[in-house]
């Protein structure tokens, strides 16, 4: 149908991707209509964001937080659903073309899943899916017809490059990384950083989660795995810059040593529209990015030293099979431990290496089978993160 507005569903819609694309709806009314909401706890916002977009359906974590929610609305007609079923609901929504999924991780993968299967297209910020159900995911997609397009700054970056080329000339991708706020500290102060020193991210304002990812650089391990099934690249051709400035965010290299990079302001809003445009583009308010006052763009390589996780990761990534839903699971866990005190920074490395050594490698056959490894890690790790405390004691 001719210029009918696009339909949404917004999966995480109270966190900093949900709000930011929430942002860009509000420039481009006359493009977009919201008709799928979903958070975790934070009913406050959520209800306002109702009152704001009117969607036809809302899905929130629990019973408890659904009937919060239903309290501060009143009268007002709309479905609340909860739990993992409420979100593949709002995932699947009869009337959504296109399904933001933004709920930080493996707890976005059903409901990313649940849209693939009901043919919706999907912008996709949450790499935890792609990093633990890569191959899952992209089967789906061409079954339903579905088209994934990427959300996450440099993943955006790389599509864009390739928009239109022939994958068999690529040679290498890289995708850029700010260095988080450890980069330039002495390596024997780095275990002891802080919660608030971890989460004080010199160039993006993001989740919590992945601000602590940006700061070990797991983030940036993630990203190559979901890199690799982004654009069914093989780990070999991966690659990763330390870029500080953040201006650049993927370089692709064909192999005529011809080098596409993707530059632009350190605005998630950009590549957040792009994925609602596509494969349009539309005016954002944003200034014209001034390179003569930026002067100078700097890339160095990783310091595995300095960044051990992702180490790690590109472990996990060569070594394919279960391994990266072991890297996921333990990270998720030991990084939920850090931001509550817990444990201290530098045994986020410890939790993530116990578990990777434990792991025996199988070959995933389906989601049931990647949900087992989930839980196996996750409970592995709880066991080792108290066994740490317990000898500490
Ligand atoms: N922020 C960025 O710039 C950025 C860039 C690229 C990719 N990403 C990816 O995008 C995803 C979201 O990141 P974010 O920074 O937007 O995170 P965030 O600010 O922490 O927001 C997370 C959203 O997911 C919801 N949520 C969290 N855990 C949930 C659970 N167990 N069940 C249901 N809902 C849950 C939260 O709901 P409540 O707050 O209501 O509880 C919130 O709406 C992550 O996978 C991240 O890696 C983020």
């Amino acid at each position: 149908m001719k210029n009918r507005k696009k339909r949404l569903a917004i999966l995480g819609s109270t966190g900093s991707i949900g709000q930011s694309t929430l942002d860009v709806v509000r420039r481009f009314r006359e493009r977009y209509e919201v008709v799928g909401l979903a958070a975790g706890r934070n009913t406050g916002l959520l209800a306002e964001q109702i009152s704001e977009f009117r969607p036809e359906i809302v899905a929130v974590k629990t019973e408890s937080h659904a009937r919060k929610l239903r309290k501060r609305l009143g009268r007002r007609k709309i479905r609340i659903v909860h739990g993992e079923d409420g979100y593949e609901m709002v995932a699947a929504a009869r009337k959504a073309d296109l399904v933001v999924s933004a709920i930080t991780g493996i707890a976005g993968l059903k409901p990313t899943l649940a849209a693939l299967k009901s043919g919706k297209d999907l912008a996709l910020a949450n790499k935890e899916s792609m990093v633990v159900a890569g191959s899952l995911l992209r089967k789906l997609a061409a079954r339903s017809g579905s088209q994934i397009i990427p959300v996450d700054s440099e993943h955006s970056g790389v599509f864009q490059c390739l928009a239109g080329r022939d994958r068999k000339f690529i040679r290498k991708v890289y995708l850029t990384a700010s260095g988080g706020p450890f980069l330039r500290v002495p390596l024997e102060e780095l275990a002891g950083k802080t919660r608030a020193e971890a989460l004080k991210h010199p160039r993006w304002k993001m989740g919590r989660k992945v601000t602590i990812d940006s700061a070990t650089m797991m983030n940036k391990g993630l990203e190559l795995i979901e890199a690799r099934w982004l654009f069914s690249l093989q780990p070999e051709q991966l690659g990763v810059l330390i870029h500080p400035q953040s201006i650049v965010h993927a370089l692709v290299e064909f192999c005529d040593g011809s080098v596409l990079a993707q530059m632009s302001q350190t605005d998630m809003r950009i590549p957040i529209q792009y994925a609602l445009s596509y494969p349009e583009r539309w005016e954002a308010p944003l200034p014209s990015l001034d390179l003569t006052e930026i002067k100078s763009l700097e890339f160095y390589p990783v310091d595995e030293k300095r960044f051990p996780l992702f180490g790690l990761a590109r472990k996990a990534l060569a070594a394919g099979l279960s391994f990266p839903v072991v890297l996921n699971a333990a990270n998720e866990v030991a990084v939920q431990a850090f931001l509550e005190g817990k444990i201290a920074y530098g045994e986020i490395f410890e939790v993530v290496n116990h578990c990777l050594g434990r792991h025996r490698p199988r070959a995933l056959a389906g989601l049931e089978d990647i949900l087992a490894v989930d839980r196996e890690t996750r409970s592995q790790a709880q066991h080792y993160f108290r066994d740490l405390k317990g000898n500490k004691a």
